[in-house]
């Protein structure tokens, strides 16, 4: 079996042409994985007027929960690469009427964020939770005490095989690099506190979370 995928860096142009070709049926797709985005929302602790960054935002799944938290006084930033994705996400908004979104169509490692935000989510990002560069732009708009959750896939421990199959198959359709596939969260997590990591569906889904400090 060819997979298109390597254990080297997040593939730019690899992703654009991945989410290009899902953007029409991803909300289908992702309705499997709804209560995680629940559960990583959740740990944001989001409070009304809050601001929250989400980061490689997609379709805008997470803004309606977002949204509910953090009130017509918060504020929420959406980040996505993928125009196709983003062109959801901004329907997404005019068709709620939502005032306090604010999308910016671009890399998250060079995106022009205009706020320091209490929150940030990374809901199955896997390319940008490798990304240095990406990380680095996200954590200089975050204020010292934000709370930053991360989500994804990961490999199951070795024997738990059909879990690692089912992870290959959903890995080779939504990411552009394996590396760091057994630990994702650990160059997020090295700029956190009080980190927690907890792993769902039998060990192929962890939810990570902790407090940033400059
Ligand atoms: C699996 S989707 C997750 C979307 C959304 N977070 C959700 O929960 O439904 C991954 C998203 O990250 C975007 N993405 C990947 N690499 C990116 C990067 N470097 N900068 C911004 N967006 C990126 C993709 O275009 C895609 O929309």
């Amino acid at each position: 079996m060819h997979i298109p995928v390597s254990s080297r860096a997040p593939d730019r142009a690899a992703a654009l042409a991945q989410y290009r070709r899902r953007a029409q049926g991803y909300d289908t797709e992702l309705a499997l994985f709804e209560p995680i985005r629940s559960e990583a929302i959740a740990l944001l602790d989001l409070r009304p007027g809050d601001t929250v960054i989400d980061v490689g935002c997609g379709t805008g799944l997470s803004f309606e929960p977002l949204h509910r938290r953090v009130g017509r006084k918060g504020r929420i930033v959406g980040i996505e690469q993928c125009p196709e994705m983003m062109a959801k996400a901004q329907a997404r908004v005019q068709e709620h009427h939502w005032q306090d979104v604010e999308l910016v169509c671009a890399p998250a490692e060079t995106a022009h964020v205009s706020v320091q935000a209490d929150a940030a989510l990374f809901h199955f990002t896997h390319d940008i939770v490798r990304d240095d560069a990406a990380l680095a732009n996200i954590f200089a708009h975050l204020k010292p005490g934000a709370h930053v959750v991360a989500s994804g896939l990961q490999w199951a421990a070795p024997w738990m095989w059909p879990t690692n199959a089912f992870v290959l198959l959903a890995a080779v359709y939504s990411v552009t690099s394996f590396e760091g596939l057994g630990h994702p969260w650990d160059r997020l997590t090295a700029h956190l506190r009080d980190v927690q990591v907890r792993t769902t569906l039998m060990g192929g889904i962890y939810i990570a979370n902790g407090i940033y400090e400059e």
